[in-house]
């Protein structure tokens, strides 16, 4: 039985980076005018009220778009993504938080397609809800693995595939590593970008190996740590994996890693690092 809400998380300090490096991805993409197919796998409710009692609760969201919100001068590489929060909110502080598949609807033009899959049953109607009209998105409600089969590749043959689990399940990482060594064997030339939490480095350095031996070719990966890693327990940081990046993401990700580290991270534990984990 799976308990993983990300209502108690969002907008926190690994939401941050996470759709910080979506927007930034999402950018890049609408530069051509072709038809664009996006799919997000684990699309969660879309969009989150920071005064539900969930989101009240630990109240991460303190420190991750709580911090950010107020900061001076952020770096233009934060604009789409920072307009995406300002849209749904107008007070001084942020109420509502955006979910991925929100920040993503951002970018969809009009002859753009986005799939949202989510296999919790109050999320999937949340989406549809928030979803409901837009003739350009589809909620699939069910498990994303299989989503991702069976609409991959997409017809416009353009586009990203976001998979962004909640790693609650033992063997989530090694489906999650199969089932996109098959996505990419199907769509060599997608773009895709896999969220992971690090908590100890053993474990993430074996997902990465993973990867390695997958033959994916041209992988990114960018961390973004605010703890060090010397408690297993907590959430130190997390990693986007990218397979295929656009062409300056990695320019423009130096710049706004660092900036993001020095906000975020309160005690100066952690830090920023970016590298290829395999090269074209
Ligand atoms: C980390 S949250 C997603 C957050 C969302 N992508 C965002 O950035 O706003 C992970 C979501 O995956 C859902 N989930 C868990 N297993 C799934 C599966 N096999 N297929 C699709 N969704 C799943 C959970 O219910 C949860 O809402």
């Amino acid at each position: 039985m799976l308990s993983y809400r990300h209502g108690f998380h969002a907008g926190n300090f690994a939401d941050v980076f996470k759709h910080a490096v979506l927007c930034l991805l999402g950018q890049a993409l609408i530069k051509k005018d072709k038809p664009l197919f996006c799919l997000d796998t684990h699309a969660g409710a879309g969009r989150y009220d920071l005064n539900s009692a969930m989101a009240a609760k630990n109240r991460e969201h303190a420190g991750g778009i709580g911090r950010l919100w107020n900061a001076e001068a952020p770096p233009a590489e934060l604009s789409a993504y920072l307009d995406g929060v300002r849209r749904l909110n107008h007070g001084s502080r942020p109420r509502f938080y955006p979910g991925s598949p929100e920040l993503l609807r951002q970018f969809l033009r009009e002859r753009d397609r986005l799939v949202l899959c989510e296999l919790h049953g109050s999320d999937a109607s949340q989406l549809k809800q928030e979803f409901r009209g837009d003739r350009r998105v589809r909620i699939e409600q069910g498990d994303g693995y299989q989503t991702m089969k069976a609409l991959l590749p997409p017809k416009e043959r353009r586009g990203l595939v976001l998979c962004d689990p909640a790693y609650e399940l033992k063997e989530e990482r090694t489906r999650l590593v199969d089932s996109i060594t098959a996505a990419w064997q199907r769509w060599p030339t997608g773009h895709y970008a896999i969220w992971y939490p690090i908590l100890a480095r053993p474990e993430v350095d074996w997902f990465h190996r993973q990867f390695v031996r997958s033959g994916i070719k041209k992988i990114f990966v960018a961390e973004l740590r605010i703890f060090d890693e010397d408690s297993p327990k907590r959430l130190n940081g997390s990693g986007m994996l990218r397979i295929n990046p656009p062409w300056q993401l990695d320019t423009q990700l130096e710049s706004l890693g660092p900036w993001l580290w020095n906000v975020l991270s309160t005690d100066r534990g952690g830090a920023y690092r970016q590298s290829w984990l395999v090269p074209e």
